[in-house]
């Protein structure tokens, strides 16, 4: 028993440690390596600062339209809501991140954002958006965004 609790405590500072080095290196891969930071875009990783980021251009963009998860319905006739009540976690985070800059697919009303925000403000708004579902879908929804990278990868 007491061999296992201190096995515990000795490899949860590495455990930490790990998982600080391998986002420090997913951090400095953005910056320096164009194609290697697509790779590791998505799923997208949930930070405060991108949740916080995002939930002011939220507002700012989208709210007026998808209300705000969990707070607030829709204000505009069909347009889904983004919280665990509606369909966008459903779909894989580089989906999602294609139709905020290019439209989803027979969109009607939905505007494209490619110009008006950039790559990392969209990354953003679907942090906060990620942020805001319960635990079980957001789990859920993070391993259909892995499954469907890994697709990607595999096919030809
Ligand atoms: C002018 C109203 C309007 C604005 C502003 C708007 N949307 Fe939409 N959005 C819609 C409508 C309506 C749909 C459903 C498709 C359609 O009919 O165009 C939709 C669909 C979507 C979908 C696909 C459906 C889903 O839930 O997965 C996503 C994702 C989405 N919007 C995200 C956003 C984000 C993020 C913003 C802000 C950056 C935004 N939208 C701003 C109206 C809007």
């Amino acid at each position: 028993m007491s061999i296992s609790f201190r096995a515990t405590r000795l490899w949860l500072p590495a455990g930490v440690a790990a998982a600080i080095v391998l986002f420090a290196a997913t951090g400095c891969a953005g910056g320096s390596s164009g194609e290697r930071s697509s790779d590791e875009q998505f799923p997208i990783t949930i930070t405060a600062e991108r949740a916080g980021s995002g939930a002011a251009l939220y507002a700012t963009n989208c709210a007026s339209c998808h209300g705000e998860p969990g707070v607030s319905r829709p204000v505009l006739p069909n347009t889904p809501p983004h919280d665990g009540s509606g369909h966008t976690w459903h779909h894989p985070d580089r989906l999602l991140f294609g139709w905020v800059l290019d439209r989803p697919p027979l969109a009607v009303t939905m505007p494209a954002f490619r110009g008006v925000l950039d790559e990392e403000e969209v990354i953003a708004i679907l942090a906060y958006i990620k942020s805001t579902w319960p635990e079980d879908i957001r789990q859920f929804q993070r391993e259909g965004s892995e499954q469907y990278e890994l697709q990607l990868r595999e096919s030809p």
